[in-house]
Parts: structure tokens; C-alpha cells; sequence
């Protein structure tokens, strides 16, 4: 039973405080609901408004990645470093802690391996099994040009459908496929149709040239993928140039987990994406760390 005889009548209502509506901090996400806004910031820190996720979804299409062999021994130690886990649903219930990631993004989307038309996707998970493995978004590659195109479009569409009616956002992939150019002309046009169709956010390749436009025409975040591994020194230098540029974060994957020490990598990714600190201090950081006995 409820005790009532502590029960204080003195009460403040602090009636000259006006109560208190902050703007949610995400670009283009204000007039989302309260759940779908939660799940984002699972996964975009709310101080920096940036994220740094780590893919590691390489599988569903191309098997066992190098640096991806054994998940449980070289990935599961960078979790404590990444703001969110981008993978497929076996790889989270059969190799990751519960209670490691922030926010886990949920590839959605898989069918064809690498030995077929990469295009032919479709959707790869039932929304009850997200909620189930409380997803913080849901990924879907989008194929512009490609030759599934309309197919990988209408799998985005009915995602960002089930997404909204159980409050899930949707992460819009531009993939690009072998003979597609790779220039802020067509990023512009793969970002822009994703966003337009309903993608709470977009992840999308760097540019050297224009990708500023790529990004300040795309009414929703920007995350820059990572790509095939470069330099550590180059692939920070692409990171920063992008958060510079306009993106709200990076979703990398090799440039991380196929470093010489991805545990030094994914940390020095972090300062340039939290604390837009250049790309060479980010490198010593790097060495530093990597270093240490
Ligand atoms: C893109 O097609 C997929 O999402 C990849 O499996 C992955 O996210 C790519 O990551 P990265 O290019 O940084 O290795």
C-alpha cells in the first residue's frame, strides 16, 4: 500500500521557468517521434552530433573478410571504442556481448554473394526481429544505376515504412557498382533519392572534389563509408576532410579492423571525428598508441 504520511504539501512548480523543449541535435531528424530520435542517438553522440561506426557486415556478401575471421577475437575489443556496430543479425547474436555495443545498425538487405549481380537484393530481416534484438537502425544498400535499381529502391521504401511505424531509422547505403563513375554528380543523386524516399540517414563514399554538395544537399545526415584499406595516415586525412565537408560521422570497416592496430586506428578515428583534430596529430596519436607496450 502507498504511504501517505510523509506526503508534503510545500510544492515548487517553478512557474516563472518556462518548461524546457530542446531541438533535437541531428540534422533534418526534428520532427521524428521520441523513439526513433532515442535510437539515433544510440548511435550519433549527442555532445558532438557525430558518429564513428564500425562496419563489419562485409560478410553477407563476401564471406569471411580478412580481419574479420574471427569476430569474437578482433573485433569485440574495439566495441568499447565505436559509437555504433554496423552488421548482420548472425554475427550479433552469435559474436557480441550484449552488453558491448551503443547502438547496434542492422543490415537489412543481403541475397546475392559476391558471385553474382550484387544488385539483387532484397529485404533480409523482419522487423519484429530488430525490435527483438533492440536495433538502433536498420541498414539497406541502395543501388543507383545499378541493375536492380527499382528493386533496391522499393526494399529501402518498405523498410523506412516498417521503420516508422515501430520507430526504427533507416540507413540508406549508396553501393557503387563496378562501371559507375564515383564523382559528387552522381553522389549527389544517390544520397538525395535515399533521403527523398524516406532514409533517416545516408552513408555515402568521399570524394576529393565537391563532396560539400554531396552532403548540404542531403536534408539528412551524411555518414562517409570507409572503403578498400589505405594508409592510416590517408584514411584519417579522408575522415577529417569529410566531417570538415559536412558529414555527420564515418562508418568504417577495413580502414579499421585490417589496420596494423585497429585498436590505435579506431581511437585516432575518433579524435578527428569528435574533436576535428587534424589528420596528423590524429596519425601521432595513432603511433602512439600503437606503440605502447
Ligand atoms: C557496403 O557495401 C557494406 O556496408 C560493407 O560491407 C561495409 O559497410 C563497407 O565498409 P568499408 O568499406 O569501410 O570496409
Amino acid at each position: 500500500m502507498a504511504d501517505r504520511d510523509d506526503m508534503n504539501d510545500a510544492k515548487n512548480f517553478h512557474l516563472n521557468v518556462p518548461a524546457k523543449t530542446e531541438p533535437f541535435f541531428l540534422k533534418g531528424s526534428h520532427a521524428l517521434d521520441w523513439g526513433m530520435q532515442n535510437r539515433l542517438a544510440r548511435i550519433f553522440h549527442p555532445q558532438s552530433g557525430k558518429t564513428v561506426m564500425l562496419a563489419i557486415d562485409h560478410g553477407y556478401f563476401q564471406g569471411p573478410t580478412t580481419g574479420l575471421e574471427r569476430v569474437d577475437i578482433n573485433i569485440v575489443p574495439l566495441l568499447p571504442f565505436a559509437d555504433a556496430l554496423m552488421l548482420t543479425r548472425g554475427m550479433l547474436r552469435s559474436s557480441i556481448p550484449p552488453s558491448a555495443p551503443r547502438g547496434t545498425v542492422l543490415r537489412a538487405s543481403g541475397g546475392p554473394s559476391i558471385l553474382k549481380e550484387l544488385s539483387n537484393e532484397q529485404i533480409a530481416v523482419d522487423v519484429e526481429d530488430a525490435i527483438r534484438l533492440n536495433a538502433a537502425a536498420l541498414a539497406v544498400q541502395v543501388f543507383i544505376g545499378g541493375e536492380f535499381e527499382t528493386q533496391s529502391i522499393h526494399n529501402l521504401t518498405r523498410l523506412v515504412d516498417v521503420g516508422n511505424r515501430y520507430g526504427i531509422p533507416v540507413l540508406g547505403v549508396t553501393a557503387v557498382g563496378k562501371n559507375m563513375t564515383r564523382d559528387a554528380r552522381y553522389f549527389r543523386l544517390a544520397c538525395r533519392i535515399c533521403a527523398e524516399l524516406g532514409a533517416h540517414f545516408v552513408k555515402t563514399y568521399y570524394i576529393a572534389e565537391d563532396f560539400e554538395t554531396v552532403t548540404a544537399s542531403c536534408p539528412v545526415p551524411v555518414v562517409m563509408a570507409g572503403g578498400k584499406k589505405l594508409p592510416e595516415l590517408e584514411a584519417l586525412t579522408m575522415a577529417h576532410k569529410a566531417v570538415q565537408e559536412g558529414a555527420a560521422g564515418v562508418d568504417m570497416g577495413r580502414n579499421i579492423f585490417q589496420s596494423d592496430a585497429p585498436e590505435a586506428m579506431i581511437q585516432a578515428v575518433r579524435k578527428v571525428v569528435h574533436e576535428n583534430i587534424k589528420p596528423d596529430e590524429a596519425f601521432e596519436i595513432y603511433q602512439e598508441l600503437k606503440n605502447k607496450p
